[in-house]
């Protein structure tokens, strides 16, 4: 097997065997011949069903997570919430204190409506874990590591051991760390979910979700059916860019990954900044199991804490001059956030925070512009 920087560089090796093109054409077909006895010997039939401009994609990401398949969806937000929806009604699932901020309120304002019971455990403290459970009754374990937009830290094989000891599944947004860094169905995940708005696609140029499974069963099969039935697909025209971007992932995050640690061993030392959240740091609570789960880097995403509160960290960001000011994260540019001001009530980011997104840009440029913000 080649390596997965091989594997993703030539998306697979794929050569089309008619013109010996090595970019695949774009399909924007959306119905597809039968054949005169009635049958569809394609396998296609309909786009919301199929696509061959997902194929690629999938097989590529199946590949580099380690799963037996993939799905696309038309977001990140559709592909976590048809894992959720292909649960039965009384189903019971547990998801984490700090997580991403949309799901988090789907899940506590809506998801009751498919007839889930939803609790909140602080996924990082095992202990906390392995007490939420309802052996026989929880079906899906949620987590997020390292999530948004703390970056807690959840050790995975342990969240995956608690779960199936009580008969659910572990799913795992990896959306932070990518397949670069873990690949959370080796450490016993059942299912891994991508934004691959972020990292995946890494230009901040489309909107697309993914997942995982590491078995086709009857649990996938109504994920499947959800992503028909409710029609999340992505478009035609996305799943190529994703695949191009795709080509570049491990580059660009491994990039990402150099220049977010040394801009946090900077940071920490820097005298108008309270507390730098980074998984990388020695400092940091998660940074021992991030050490064993995360290979090669501790990812792109780090949070500052301003001396001086909300107002001092809100100001900062109005002076970066190289920064986008911007939410979302994982593309080529970097960028900052201001993040209780976007997660509103409730949120676990404290006022004085700051998210950062680091591309690929100089380390030098970035932590010059930071302090030049941070100084004034
Ligand atoms: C960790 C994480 N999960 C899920 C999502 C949702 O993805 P999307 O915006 O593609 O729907 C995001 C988006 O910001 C995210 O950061």
């Amino acid at each position: 097997m080649r390596r997965p920087e091989t594997l993703a560089a030539q998306a697979l090796g794929w050569v089309d065997e008619k013109t010996r093109a090595i970019s695949p054409p774009i399909h924007v077909s959306s119905t597809y011949v039968r054949d005169p006895d009635n049958q569809y010997r394609s396998g296609r039939g309909y786009i919301r069903a199929d696509n061959p401009a997902f194929d690629q994609a999938e097989a590529l990401l199946s590949a580099l997570e380690g799963g037996a398949a993939t799905l696309l969806f038309g977001s990140g937000m559709a592909a976590a919430t048809a894992a959720f929806a292909a649960l039965q009604p009384g189903d019971h699932v547990l998801a984490p204190k700090v997580m991403y901020w949309s799901l988090r309120n789907w899940l506590a304002n809506a998801a009751g409506k498919l007839g889930l019971n939803v609790d909140f455990v602080s996924s990082e403290k095992l202990e906390n874990l392995r007490a939420a459970v309802h052996p026989g009754k929880t079906k899906l374990v949620w987590i997020e590591t390292p999530a948004n937009p703390l970056w807690t830290v959840t050790d995975i094989a342990a969240a995956a051991e608690i779960a199936h000891a009580a008969g659910a599944r572990l799913a795992v947004d990896s959306t932070a760390a990518t397949p670069v860094l873990t690949q959370p169905i080796a450490l016993g995940a059942d299912l891994v979910m991508h934004s691959a708005t972020k990292y995946l696609n890494g230009h901040s140029d489309l909107v697309a979700g993914t997942l995982t499974t590491a078995r086709d069963d009857e649990y996938w099969q109504r994920i499947r059916a959800v992503r028909v039935q409710l029609g999340a697909v992505l478009g035609s025209l996305e799943a190529w860019l994703l695949v191009r971007g795709m080509r570049t992932l491990y580059l660009r995050v491994r990039q990402a990954c150099a220049s977010a640690q040394a801009l946090a061993e900077r940071l920490a030392a820097h005298p108008r900044i309270e507390a730098v959240l980074y998984p990388g740091l020695v400092s940091f609570p998660g940074h021992a199991v991030a050490a064993r789960q995360m290979k090669g880097g501790f990812g792109g995403m780090l949070s500052i804490r301003v001396r001086g509160g909300e107002a001092a960290a809100i100001a900062t960001a109005a002076r970066v001059e190289l920064w986008k000011r911007a939410t979302s994260l994982g593309g080529v540019e970097s960028l900052v956030e201001h993040r209780a001001s976007v997660e509103g009530a409730g949120t676990p980011a404290p006022p004085d925070l700051l998210r950062l997104s680091v591309g690929i840009e100089a380390a030098e440029d970035l932590y010059a512009d930071l302090d030049q913000a941070l100084a004034a």
